[in-house]
């Protein structure tokens, strides 16, 4: 089957019902946080049309080909491939600018392997644009991990529910949840928000994202957690790196006083 095609690198897609959750935003940074503890990882974005990944990464100027390019065979995979300055472990591919209509399951899943061949990398992580439109589908093909980035609020977890349920047909054997953008002022009460959504959801937690100011300026500055002050922030990627690599950690471990919002 197509799923395991790929050796021992972990494909992990990352999704969300809804526009606007952070799903690019948690992905380039949880892609950080595993690479500085050691692990080569590829991010490809997914996001076909409306290309912003190099944009969070801060890597835009070095764009020249990207994943179509490579689908396609028009470019071998170190031209695609952008190394990191900030970190040796971290690679990124484009999205293509325009929709490429001749795009699809076959091509996509074709770039991924020879990259998976090519990069020797531990993790390729596909961000996708929200619902469940192509790119989902092709990156759903490939991927045997979904990351489904959701707020804190029930309407979202209930069309996480819902989109999980899709991965799930579509042979994506994990599935997912991380909560961003917690606020409210006490851990403790959004512990309690925490557990009334695992309550009401059959999809696992993997993690936990607070709401901070410092993500917004960093995204738009091309900023990474490699750079951020915001212990809660760096201290949250970390705890998802160190479960997504396996480890037992605390949901909130080191993560303090949440932000209130106005
Ligand atoms: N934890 C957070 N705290 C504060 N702001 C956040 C947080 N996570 C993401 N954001 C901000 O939310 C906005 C949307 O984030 P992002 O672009 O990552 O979402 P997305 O789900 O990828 O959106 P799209 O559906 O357009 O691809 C950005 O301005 C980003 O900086
Ligand atoms: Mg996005």
């Amino acid at each position: 089957m197509e799923h395991s095609a790929l050796g021992d690198t972990q494909i992990i897609l990352f999704t969300s019902c809804k526009g606007g959750v952070g799903k690019s935003t948690v992905c380039a940074n949880l892609a950080m946080a595993i690479a500085q503890r050691g692990h080569r990882v590829l991010v490809i974005d997914c996001d076909f049309g409306n290309r912003c990944l190099d944009l969070v990464t801060g890597l835009s100027d070095e764009v020249i080909y990207d994943v179509g390019d490579l689908a396609f065979g028009r470019v071998p995979c170190e031209r695609a491939v952008i190394a990191d300055r900030r970190s040796e472990n971290l690679f990124f591919v484009a999205a293509p600018y325009g929709f490429d209509n001749r795009m699809n399951t076959f091509s996509f899943q074709s770039a991924v392997k020879r990259l998976a061949a090519w990069g020797n990398f531990d993790f390729i992580f596909i961000d996708t644009p929200g619902g469940i439109g192509e790119p989902l589908q092709f990156a759903a093909s490939i991927a045997d991990t979904a990351y489904i980035i959701v707020e804190p609020t029930r309407a979202a977890v209930r069309a996480a529910e819902r989109t999980a349920e899709f991965l799930s047909l579509r042979g994506v054997r994990r599935r997912r949840l991380i909560v961003n953008k917690l606020y409210g002022g006490s851990v403790k009460k959004a512990k309690e928000e925490i557990i009334s959504i695992i309550d009401s959801t059959s999809v696992r937690l993997i993690g936990v994202v607070p709401y901070d100011p410092e993500l917004i300026r960093a995204g738009n500055r091309g900023i990474l957690i490699d750079e951020m002050l915001s212990f809660n922030i760096t201290h949250a990627f970390d705890n998802i790196a160190a479960r997504t690599l396996g480890e037992g950690r605390r949901l909130f471990a080191h993560i303090h006083r949440l932000k209130k919002l106005k």
